[in-house]
């Protein structure tokens, strides 16, 4: 396994940032422009290794997708021309991928094998293999399809009222995209408000969805029409420069073009909660997203309690705020969380293991954490879990460390922020 040393204490972090695309729009650009008809065209695409697994699974039923950099160029024939992929599906670390295009292939008149590596064949599918076998798909795999490897056989569908029994946003979609696909109205209705790039984006390519407190409808077998997608700057990414420089004293960065969209935007709320010096400026609307620029200067934070609504309008960012929380004045209690268990690594455990080899004083509760604040954080060897965000909570985390901090792992950083590093050196005085 691969080491990378992080020598503490080197930096204050000064100046302008322009992080990569985001994620969820990324990986939605390319199924839209792939059910599409026509050409779509995405720029500032993230290149990640979870949207190119997005990217690869639509080329492997037959569509053209061509990259150039961050620019994607899409030849969309229309969900009817998807062809029978001759190999499996290799989904990787995506879980939404997986949860995403589950929904497309549940439409499909084909047969579908799939699997993940180590991380995502421990996450659960049966959150959205349930609705969707309702729907009519065909579905088996491991432990009854709660699990990766699985193997189905698609087409046919009918419409469904689905209340989701967990917030997510991935489950969500998925039954959306199965309801594009199937015959007649299909409703899902959220209790607790998810990112809402999936309803956002089938408009975009001229179809039609309705949101009307908490239930969203769709009408299936709408034709879809290739557009072009300019994909905002990823706010996950941003919040861990955004915490750097919170907590690096003498630091002031400015994040430039950032997605705004209020169902993502709970990192800016927490922030400001904490009487972090933070303000958000240049706010505009590119491409059906809103989006700005965000400077932060280091100040000390006071803790606070988060909870309910706001969870999923956070739920990437957690990692990071529990390291802020660490430098706070004050006990910081997270609640409401427990999806984190669920996520590229158990969050929870990773979290509270990671931060408190590193000397922090915090503590895992079933459904989130308590961290009492104002700790030094020593140094040493600690394992990114092959969790994305736990490693670059870890690369933030040794900007004040009192020793230098050796991350185990650093690789899986390039699943949503590959150029992760080089930002933070670019930033660093
Ligand atoms: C995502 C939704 C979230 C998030 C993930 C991306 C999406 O997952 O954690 O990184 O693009 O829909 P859940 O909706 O399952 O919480």
């Amino acid at each position: 396994m691969s080491e990378k040393l992080l020598e503490s204490k080197q930096t204050v972090i000064k100046g302008e940032l322009q992080v990569p695309g985001d994620k969820s729009i990324s990986h939605r650009s390319i199924i839209f422009g792939s059910l599409a008809q026509g050409k779509t065209v995405v720029t500032n695409f993230l290149d990640g290794e979870d949207c190119m697994r997005t990217i690869a699974a639509f080329q492997a039923m037959g569509v053209s997708i061509e990259k150039h950099g961050q620019t994607v160029v899409i030849e969309g024939n229309g969900v009817e021309n998807l062809q029978e992929p001759i190999e499996p599906i290799n989904l990787g670390n995506s879980g939404t991928t997986a949860r995403l295009l589950l929904g497309v292939l549940a439409g499909l008149p084909h047969h579908f094998t799939l699997f993940g590596d180590e991380s995502l064949t421990n996450r659960p599918m049966d959150r959205v293999v349930i609705p969707l076998r309702q729907m009519g798909a065909m579905i088996d795999g491991r432990e009854n399809g709660k699990y990766l490897p699985l193997a189905m056989r698609g087409g046919n569908l009918s419409s469904i009222a689905f209340e989701t029994p967990v917030k997510s946003a991935q489950v969500k979609s998925g039954v959306l995209l199965a309801g594009l696909l199937a015959e007649g109205e299909t409703t899902v209705t959220e209790k607790t408000t998810t990112r809402d790039h999936t309803e956002n984006m089938l408009q975009a390519f001229g179809g039609k969805i309705d949101t009307n407190n908490g239930k969203i409808s769709i009408t299936g077998k709408q034709q879809l029409q290739g557009t072009e997608i300019h994909v905002p700057g990823d706010i996950s990414s941003a919040a861990f420069f955004l915490v750097a420089s919170t907590i690096v004293s003498g630091s002031e960065l400015t994040i430039k073009d950032v997605g705004l969209n209020p169902t993502r935007t709970g990192i800016i709320d927490v922030l400001k909660q904490m009487d972090v010096d933070i303000t958000v400026v240049e706010e505009r609307t590119i491409g059906g997203e809103p989006v700005g620029s965000i400077t932060v200067r280091s100040s000390t934070p006071k803790g606070i309690i988060i909870d309910g609504e706001i969870i999923p309008r956070i739920i990437d960012e957690i990692p990071i705020i529990a390291l802020l929380a660490t430098q706070a004045n004050g006990k910081t209690i997270i609640r409401d969380a427990e999806e984190l268990r669920y996520k590229e690594s158990d969050r929870i455990a990773s979290v509270v293991n990671t931060l408190q080899a590193l000397g922090a004083d915090i503590e895992a509760t079933k459904d989130g954490m308590i961290i009492h604040g104002n700790r030094t954080l020593s140094g040493g060897k600690v394992d990114s879990y092959g969790d994305h965000r736990i490693g670059m909570m870890i690369a933030i985390a040794s900007l004040i460390t009192e020793q230098a901090v050796t991350l185990v792992n650093p690789a899986c950083i390039s699943i949503s922020y590959p150029s992760f590093f080089e930002h933070l050196k670019k930033v660093s005085r």
